[in-house]
């Protein structure tokens, strides 16, 4: 799930309070009104935000299960993923989900704490290993494809007290722990995400402080978590081709968050278009996907001549060796993609970011239309054009390397009959059926999310499932929306069915 706006943004979203509400569907654009026969429908969930059993048969803390008990405040309504939907206990019930959907894949991750509760990977715990297990095989009897994130926001807490993704001996633990995920799941998984989302990770992690570990270091810290990452992912997936491509026959991805960007007037210059989409999506894409296994050249001349302004000798933007280049150029099999929504950008007439900071270094300002139709979520509306034309620019700049839509959802209230979000996934669905039909490599599209789960510092105040969940429910039922049937008709027809659903 992804939290998209910069700081600034909430100065706008005042001005558009009275944003008018219209529908966003953009309509059929020519060529098939039908997906592909190859084209795979799911789902995305998060351990920590459905598992609950934070503590059962020998987990160990992650920096969620950390951060929820220390400062209950900073959470909406002081609640935490203790028992979530309770997911640990209750894989049946995931599963008849899965299968009233109908979906051809299911998108969840592994909490790393609980099957590796030393990080050193030693000590496996055999339980939490079992449920994944049991998951896995469940899924598979089930015709239903997992496709495995490694990393989902919960990092161990133990790995904290070595300052977590501001050291470089993080790449070697996270290798070591996706070894030991390929060897005991990799029979039966063939998609796997390392990453999720390391944007939303890294700047609210260790840029702004907004997320565990709360590290306050904007413009630095934000910088060297994300070249960990990097790092991490390339290792892994080398690892991969290297061990286990031969017998497991799998493919490793990376999902990247990003909205796309568009000029509201054209007094507007368009550099500010070309700063979005580098300063997001670029930022990994351009290393992994790109030609020259480098940052995207923007970032570097740019924080290059910041850091030397600043009175230091070097950027703050760690350099990529050329051997670091090699390994990270083309290190993975398709790129995944979380869109959620898309901004206007412009370029700020006088400094409006801290200095330093990721703000200005990208020196743009994100806001949204006044007409977008707005979630309860502050910071997402709903515009398929984005994934339209970001999709397109991907073909257009990546080689179309294949896409897999990692995530997109839509946030309601507790709601059964969820109209909005059944316009939300009929025009993003249309979005990805246009751009197919003009040649995009589109395979996978994901729903975020399953069901109604922790979402994080907004804990269970915003809804996101096609599933609803009463917390307070002690058999915590899973209750279709009117977007599950709508969405479960989508899979069935292969289709952008009309909005009428029986309820
Ligand atoms: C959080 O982790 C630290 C050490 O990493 C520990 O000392 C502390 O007790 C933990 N807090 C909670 C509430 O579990
Ligand atoms: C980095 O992690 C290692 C353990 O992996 C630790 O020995 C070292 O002190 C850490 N360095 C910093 C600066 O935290
Ligand atoms: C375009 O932007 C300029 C500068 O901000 C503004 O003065 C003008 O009114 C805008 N034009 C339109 C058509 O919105
Ligand atoms: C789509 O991507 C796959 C995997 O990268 C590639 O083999 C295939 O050629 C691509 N298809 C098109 C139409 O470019
Ligand atoms: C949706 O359900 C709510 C109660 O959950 C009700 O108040 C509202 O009128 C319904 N809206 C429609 C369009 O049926």
């Amino acid at each position: 799930m992804k939290v998209l706006f910069i700081t600034f943004y909430s100065l706008a979203l005042f001005c558009t309070a009275l944003a008018q509400d219209k529908e966003c569907y953009q309509g059929h654009k020519g060529g098939s009104t039908s997906f592909p026969k190859s084209f795979n429908y799911g789902v995305a969930t998060s351990a920590y935000q459905i598992e609950g059993g934070w503590n059962a048969d020998g987990k160990a803390q992650s920096i969620w299960d950390n951060y929820t008990h220390t400062y209950p405040e900073r959470i909406a309504d002081r609640s935490n993923g203790d028992d979530a939907a309770e997911s640990y206990s209750r894989v049946e019930q995931d599963i008849e989900a899965l299968k009233k959907l109908k979906v051809n894949f299911y998108r969840f991750s592994i909490s790393w704490s609980r099957v590796l509760p030393e990080v050193t990977t030693k000590k496996k715990n055999r339980k939490g290993i079992t449920y994944y297990n049991k998951l896995i095989d469940l899924l598979i009897a089930n015709n239903i494809k997992p496709m495995v994130t490694m990393f989902h926001y919960d990092m161990p807490q133990e790995l904290n007290q070595y300052n977590g993704f501001m050291n470089s001996t993080i790449i070697d633990y996270f290798v070591s722990y996706a070894d030991f995920l390929f060897k005991t799941f990799g029979d039966r998984v063939k998609l796997w995400i390392t990453h999720n989302e390391p944007y939303v990770f890294c700047s609210k992690g260790y840029g702004e402080a907004a997320y565990p570990p709360l590290v306050h270091s904007p413009g630095v810290g934000h910088y060297i978590c994300m070249d960990h990452v990097l790092k991490s992912h390339a290792m892994a997936y080398r690892k991969y081709q290297k061990k286990y491509l031969k017998e497991q026959r799998g493919r490793v991805g990376i999902a990247i968050d990003t909205g796309f960007y568009y000029l509201e007037n054209l007094t507007i210059p368009y550099e500010a278009v070309e700063r979005g989409i580098q300063y997001n999506l670029g930022w990994l894409a351009e290393p992994i996907f790109g030609k020259t296994g480098n940052y995207p050249a923007l970032m570097r001349a740019d924080i290059e001549r910041n850091s030397l302004k600043e009175g230091s000798s070097e950027s703050r933007l760690p350099v990529l060796s050329k051997k670091w280049q090699n390994i990270i150029k083309g290190s993975a099999d398709f790129m995944g993609i979380n869109y959620f929504g898309a901004t206007y950008v412009d370029i700020p007439a006088s400094p409006v970011f801290e200095i330093p900071s990721y703000g200005y270094d990208s020196n743009i300002i994100q806001y949204p239309d006044a007409s977008w139709r707005r979630a309860l979520s502050n910071w997402l509306y709903c515009v398929p054009e984005g994934l339209e034309d970001l999709l397109k620019w991907i073909r257009d700049n990546y080689n179309n390397v294949e896409v897999m839509i990692t995530e997109n959802g839509w946030s309601t209230d507790n709601r059964l009959n969820d109209s909005e979000r059944i316009d939300y996934i009929k025009a993003h669905l249309q979005a990805v059926l246009n751009v197919i039909n003009e040649g995009c490599n589109v395979t996978h599209y994901t729903y975020w999310t399953l069901f109604d789960n922790f979402e994080w510092n907004m804990g269970y105040t915003e809804k996101f499932g096609l599933f609803s969940v009463d917390m307070a429910d002690k058999d915590k039922k899973r209750v279709m929306r009117d977007s599950a049937k709508y969405y479960a008709k989508a899979i069935e027809s292969r289709k952008v069915p009309e909005l009428e659903v029986d309820s």
